[in-house]
């Protein structure tokens, strides 16, 4: 490790074997104890903190020092006689013979340790005071060693990294475009990226077969835990290639990641096509850690004497042993959750003494119970919940939400597992709520030919080849097979309704492009801010961004976006109406 001058060693280095070196350290002052005649000082820096003690030789300047000062100190390391052993370096301490101020600091408004309590308001608002702390400096060296393994993995497998523009025009990934004032062409806009997803495929075109990208992207959506309105993707093409082989090389770099950052081996991902991926967890993310699969009771209410029941597609769910971990009320915001995600009601029942109890048993006859217990196998102490409606979608969508929901109250998945699989033949297009169709990935995606006859009269059954590989229930990247010929491209186009008009505004020169010689090719982005989450255990997609926005979009501590004077409005041609501060 290259150290500057004046300093032999980081405050998380130093152990029992350096005892009787003379060491020289800087850092910030953590906390300083007057014990009488003796000083301590903790002395942090972004690997961790070693203990100076300053003897009253040093008095005129320990007397001096204050929190967060920063420091350069030069002494002996001895064994200390009380030993810490919550940290790394608490087997010894320094004895202090030259102590120097570099710079003070006035009092910080938040508390620079792990175990404070600040508000994460406010710690975005001092985020480089926040940034001091180690685990977010880990944060910030786990990211980069992320995107180092994941460049030399690339570099290996002959890929090239090319930069793609941020100033450019609006792309398909179908959120709203960032928008950038042009002086020059006054009235008209850049759009900010919302991926490189046409320049890639504009590469492949070039020839450049095998391409990546750690690259920036925008897009102004409503923003979750797991979004942020400026992101990052790892960015993959390539062309020539089939399926299997672009599975492989996803693969094969998220074992490099996995066993470079956390020494663990990763097996073969799991393949589940989207339609089963539905009908089992009734997400296209699921967490498969646990088990707890959607089951298809319907068969037992085709003859329901309830209306809502009777005929109806009916799923459900098995919490086992989960009977007296629900009260009424963790019953209700499930039902509540459900509703959410267009349930019109979810029922349940627990089973006590192997009998039925709870809303719903009375909506279950003997016969019925029987053939649910015949499927379900539920026993004394477990809660079924389920849920039934005419829609397909309504019903796994809503049992799906409701199965994540059990799972986190009973912790059901296991923190230190990581559970990746591939999510395979997505349907090519869904409906929009006023009844348009939209591509489910993007329009650049090609669709299974098998499934052209469904075209015109089934659009949303016809399958494409888009994939996603989710890890934890979370999605981590999307990708597809492009259409790579000019005719396939503009009917896709023409069936989302696009006319020739707009297809010449927005992709004219795509379209374009299609014609001169585009090789088969196909590609993923992958969410790198998701990768560092999961790797870093976090929920949370501002703990592993240096400087995040909050859910408003707005950056705490630049104030970003800002009002600009008229000056530089009039230079853009640009007329605001509102005003206010
Ligand atoms: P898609 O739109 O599915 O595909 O995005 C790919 C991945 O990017 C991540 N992601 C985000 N991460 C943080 N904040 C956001 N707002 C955000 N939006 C997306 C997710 C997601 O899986 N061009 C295509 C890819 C391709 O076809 O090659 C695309 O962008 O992890």
């Amino acid at each position: 490790m290259k150290l500057c001058k004046n300093r032999t060693h980081y405050n998380g280095e130093l152990r029992i074997e350096n005892v009787g070196e003379t060491v020289e350290l800087k850092g910030w002052c953590a906390k300083k104890r007057n014990l009488g005649s003796l000083v301590f000082i903790d002395l942090r820096d972004k690997t961790g903190i070693t203990q100076l003690v300053c003897n009253d030789s040093l008095l005129e300047i320990t007397d001096q020092i204050k929190t967060e000062f920063v420091l350069y100190a030069k002494g002996k390391v001895i064994e200390r006689s009380s030993k810490n052993k919550n940290i790394p370096t608490g087997d010894i301490e320094i004895e202090v013979t030259n102590l120097e101020i570099i710079n003070d600091s006035e009092l910080t408004p938040i508390i620079i340790s792990d175990d404070a309590d600040t508000s994460e308001l406010v710690r975005l608002k001092y985020r480089y005071l926040d940034l001091r702390r180690k685990s977010m400096q880990d944060i910030l060296k786990l990211r980069h060693n992320v995107t180092r393994s994941v460049r030399d993995y690339f570099d290996d497998l002959d890929f090239t990294e090319v930069e793609t523009p941020i100033l450019g025009k609006a792309t398909p990934e179908g959120a709203r475009d960032y928008l950038v004032p042009s002086r020059i062409h006054n009235g008209k806009f850049y759009a900010l990226p919302q991926s490189p997803q046409i320049f890639k495929q504009l590469l492949m075109i070039t020839g450049l077969e095998r391409y990546y990208q750690i690259a920036k992207c925008f897009r102004d959506e409503d923003l979750r835990a797991d979004r942020q309105p400026e992101f990052t993707q790892i960015d993959i093409e390539m062309s020539f290639v089939d399926l299997e082989t672009l599975y492989g090389v996803i693969e094969g770099m998220f074992k490099k990641v996995w066993k470079d950052i956390k020494g663990i081996e990763l097996d073969t991902f799991p393949r589940l096509t989207w339609k089963e991926c539905m009908e089992r967890y009734g997400s296209d993310k699921p967490d498969i850690r646990y088990d707890m699969e959607l089951i298809n009771v319907s068969s037992v209410f085709a003859n329901s004497s309830f209306e809502f029941l009777n005929g109806k597609i009916v799923k459900a769910i098995v919490a086992k042993n989960a009977a007296s971990s629900f009260t009424r009320k963790d019953i209700d915001s499930l039902t509540e959750n459900a509703k959410k995600n267009k349930a019109k009601s979810l029922m349940w029942f627990k089973v006590n003494e192997d009998k039925l109890e709870g809303a719903s048993a009375k909506l279950i006859n003997e016969e019925e119970a029987k053939a649910l217990k015949n499927i379900l196998n539920y026993e004394n102490g477990d809660l079924v919940l389920f849920v039934a409606d005419d829609s397909w979608l309504n019903v796994v969508s809503s049992m799906g939400a409701t199965r994540i929901a059990v799972a986190k109250k009973l912790s059901l998945a296991n923190p230190n597992e990581y559970a990746f699989l591939w999510v395979t033949e997505f349907p090519m297009y869904e409906y929009n709520d006023d009844g348009s169709l939209q591509a489910m990935h993007h329009p650049f995606t090609a669709y299974n030919e098998e499934d052209s006859h469904l075209l015109d009269t089934d659009p949303t059954k016809v399958r494409s080849d888009a994939y996603d590989v989710v890890l934890n229930g979370y999605e981590l990247g999307s990708g597809s097979r492009r259409i790579y010929n000019q005719k396939m491209q503009r009917e896709v186009f023409d069936r989302l309704g696009l006319s020739d008009d707009d297809i010449n505004k927005k992709f004219g020169f795509f379209v374009e492009a299609l014609k001169y010689g585009t090789p088969p090719h196909m590609g993923m982005g992958l969410g790198l801010e998701r990768i560092i989450m999961l790797l870093a255990n976090t929920d949370n997609i501002r703990d592993v961004v240096a400087f995040p926005k909050i859910q408003s979009a707005a950056d705490m501590m630049n104030d970003a976006p800002s009002f600009v004077n008229e000056a530089d409005l009039t230079l853009l041609g640009i007329q605001v109406t509102n005003t206010e501060e």
